[in-house]
C-alpha cells in the first residue's frame, strides 16, 4: 500500500472523505493500528499520563519522545507519523528547529506544536527548511496550569474568535494540518470550512475534517474517560477491531455522536 503524505490528506479534504488518528508510542500498537487502515499516527506527549502515569503532559522530554517516535516509526507504514514537540521544546523558533529536527530524524514526518498566532513564524522556519507542522489549538495540554484544569476553550465569543483568528494565521504561516481539542462543535465547523488545510479535531464535534483519540482512551483503559471518548474495543472486539471499527465510524460519520461534543 502507498504511504500516506500530507498530500493524502489534502486530497482527502478536498474530496469530503474524512480520515482518522490514534495516539501509539510503540512499534506493536502502531504496526495494528496502521494495518487496521488508520491514516495517521500520533506519538502524543500524552505518553506523560498514559505511560508514565504523570497527571500531566509536561514532564515529558525531547530525548523520550524521539524514543518513542523511533518505536513508532519502526512499524507504522502506510501510516504518517506525527511527533509531538514536547512542553518549552519550542519556546523559541531556533530552539524548534533544532528538536523539531531531532524528531524528524527519529522518523516523524510531521511534527505537531501546541499554541496560536504567537508560533507563526516558528511554523513558517519549520516548514520553508522542510519539516512539515501540525498546529494544535483549543485545549492545549501544554497549558493546563495556564487554563486551571482540563477545560473546553473558545466558549465565550472573544475566546471563539481568537481561536478562529489563530487557526487562519497558523494555516497562512504553512501549518500543513491543524488539531482542535475541546471547542464548540460550531466553532470547530466554521474554522475546518475556512481554512485549506485538513482539520482534526477532539471533543470538537462531527464536522472537522477527521478525528483523533488517545489510543488508551479509546481502548477502554481509562477508568474517568472524556466525555468524547467512545470505547471501540467493547463488544467484543480484539485491538484490530477496535482500531477498525474507530476507522470506520469515523470514516462514515457515526462516530462523534453529538453527545460527544460542546456547545
Ligand atoms: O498528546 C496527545 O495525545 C495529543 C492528542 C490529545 C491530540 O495531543
Amino acid at each position: 500500500m502507498k504511504g500516506i503524505t500530507i498530500r493524502t490528506l489534502q486530497e482527502a479534504k478536498r474530496e469530503s472523505r474524512r480520515f482518522c488518528c490514534v495516539t501509539a508510542y510503540d512499534a506493536s500498537f502502531a504496526r495494528v493500528a496502521a494495518q487496521a487502515g488508520i491514516e495517521t499516527i500520533l506519538v502524543g506527549d500524552s505518553l506523560g499520563m498514559v505511560l508514565q502515569g504523570h497527571t500531566s503532559t509536561l514532564p515529558v522530554t525531547v530525548e523520550e519522545m524521539a524514543y518513542h517516535t523511533r518505536c513508532v516509526a519502526s512499524a507504522a507504514a502506510p501510516a504518517l507519523v506525527i511527533g509531538d514537540m514536547p512542553f518549552m521544546s519550542y519556546a523559541t523558533p531556533e530552539q524548534a528547529l533544532r528538536n523539531a529536527a531531532t524528531l524528524m530524524q527519529a522518523g516523524a514526518q510531521v511534527v505537531k506544536l501546541e499554541g496560536g498566532e504567537w508560533l507563526a513564524e516558528t511554523v513558517r522556519l519549520l516548514a520553508e527548511r522542510g519539516i512539515p507542522v501540525c498546529a494544535h489549538l483549543g485545549l492545549t495540554p501544554q497549558s493546563v496550569n495556564s487554563f486551571g484544569g482540563f477545560v473546553v476553550q473558545g466558549r465565550d465569543p472573544a475566546a471563539a474568535r481568537r481561536i478562529a483568528e489563530d487557526s487562519r494565521a497558523l494555516a497562512e504561516a504553512g501549518a500543513a494540518l491543524l488539531v482542535l481539542e475541546c471547542v464548540p462543535r460550531a466553532l470547530a465547523a466554521e474554522i475546518t470550512a475556512s481554512v485549506r488545510v485538513p482539520v482534526i479535531g477532539i471533543g470538537a464535534g462531527a464536522a472537522t475534517d477527521a478525528q483523533v483519540l488517545v489510543m488508551h482512551d479509546m481502548l477502554g483503559m481509562n477508568p474517568r474517560p472524556p466525555r468524547f471518548v467512545q470505547n471501540f474495543l467493547s463488544e467484543g472486539r480484539d485491538i484490530a477491531g477496535a482500531f477498525a471499527a474507530y476507522a470506520a465510524a469515523v470514516r462514515d460519520g457515526s462516530f462523534p455522536r453529538p453527545e460527544h461534543g460542546f456547545d
